[in-house]
């Protein structure tokens, strides 16, 4: 359903880029506190656009804007690989300069972007991401019905880190069946940088699964972790260029620039963090070099496989399955890359395409 930009007072000159393809563009400013607030919608033939909240400090509106229209068409791909029924969105709440808003201005702040949601009345659906928290979720979930991620508590799915986690670890068996020959993971050496609420979890289940881990973090508290799990520890800096099987980026987006591409140590990247390649063609440096990378989109898609459950009764062993068929997922993308002989990104942007293709022809038909 193309429904053209829509472009809220008082921001008349905001456009959607020349040669976007997105269906919707919101900018609003909240009436309560005056905060901008972008809702990005790329893409709905699958369905409701799902995709996160950033809160978070923009220099300019157009930047704002510009991360809201890049994330939200990352999320179309991202969903048309996971097999679910939706389409891709992202918003983005400006905050002010100063501190991250509280008490009573981040409740009328929530309550700004409830509206903003009740206005698209369902083509988007919101979530947690960086600078939001389940807690946000649950106060937007009782001013508007388009919002999933609330606290398990207070009837949410809850972190879904360990879910992101179960499929990065189902992701890595994929690119070992197809490097070494089996998708055992006992005996590799898998180097973790970032021990968030993804790493952590995978750092356990890496564990469980008899791999040899080697873990690091900014944060040196972290260490306490590689203890607990008698890991080895490097700062970041050689930990993204050590000599591993599996590199599993699990911190920002960005991290695999040029340069890093031709001095990485490992032979497969399969880690969380979204966006990871600083430029698409980073991916054809690391093909050349022999080093398979699994596109972040389908490793990192067991966050929203799980949230996405909400809306059709969450239930926790099923989110489990289904992070668990990433592997499949990652499979197909691996061998279809093989046998066309492009990257694992190119051949997972296809499957994607295609899936959104088809389903463009059967609502035409
Ligand atoms: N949480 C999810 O379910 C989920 C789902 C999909 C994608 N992701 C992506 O995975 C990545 C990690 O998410 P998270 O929820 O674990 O985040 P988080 O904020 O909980 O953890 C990030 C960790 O990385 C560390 N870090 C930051 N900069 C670093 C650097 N330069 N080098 C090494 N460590 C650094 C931080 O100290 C922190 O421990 C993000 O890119 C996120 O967008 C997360």
């Amino acid at each position: 359903m193309a429904v053209g930009a829509l472009i809220s007072d008082p921001h008349p000159g905001v456009e959607v880029p020349d040669g976007s393809e997105h269906e919707l563009l919101l900018v609003r400013r909240g009436m309560r506190t005056g905060i901008q607030m972008i809702v990005a919608v790329h893409s709905t033939v699958l369905g409701p656009a799902l995709g996160g909240c950033r809160m978070w400090h923009y220099a300019t509106l157009r930047d704002a804007i510009d991360d809201a229209l890049r994330l939200s068409s990352a999320m179309t791909l991202k969903a048309a690989a996971a097999r679910l029924p939706l389409g891709g969105g992202k918003s983005v709440v400006r905050l002010p300069d100063g501190p991250q808003p509280s008490g009573a201005l981040r409740r009328a702040m929530l309550q700004d972007f409830a509206d903003a949601l009740n206005l698209l009345d369902g083509l988007y659906i919101t979530a947690e991401d960086v600078g939001s928290t389940p807690e946000d979720m649950a106060v937007l979930s009782s001013h508007s019905s388009f919002v999933v991620g609330s606290p398990a508590r207070r009837g949410g799915s809850g972190d879904p880190g360990d879910f992101t986690a179960a499929g990065v670890q189902a992701a890595m068996k994929a690119c070992c069946a197809r490097r070494y020959g089996t998708a055992k993971l006992a005996g590799r050496s898998v180097a973790i940088v970032g021990l968030g609420h993804v790493g952590e979890p995978l750092a356990r289940r890496l564990v469980k699964d008899g791999a040899s881990l080697l873990l690091s973090d900014i944060d040196p508290a972290r260490l306490t972790l590689a203890n607990e799990l008698g890991a080895s520890w490097l700062d970041p800096e050689d930990a993204l260029r050590a000599e591993v099987d599996v590199l599993a980026p699990c911190a920002l987006g960005g991290v695999l620039d040029d340069v890093l591409a031709e001095e990485l140590g490992c032979q497969i990247v399969c880690g969380s963090a979204n966006n990871q390649l600083a430029r698409d063609e980073v991916a054809d440096r690391l093909a050349a070099r022999g080093i398979m990378y699994a596109p972040d989109f389908i490793v990192n898609s067991g966050g929203l496989i799980n949230v996405s459950l909400e809306l059709t009764g969450y239930d926790r062993a099923l989110a489990q399955r289904r992070a668990d068929e990433i592997e499949g997922v990652l499979e197909q993308v691996l061998l279809h890359a093989e046998q066309t002989s492009v990257t694992p990104l190119a051949a997972a942007v296809e499957l994607a395409n295609g899936r959104l293709a088809a389903a463009e022809r059967s609502t035409a038909a």
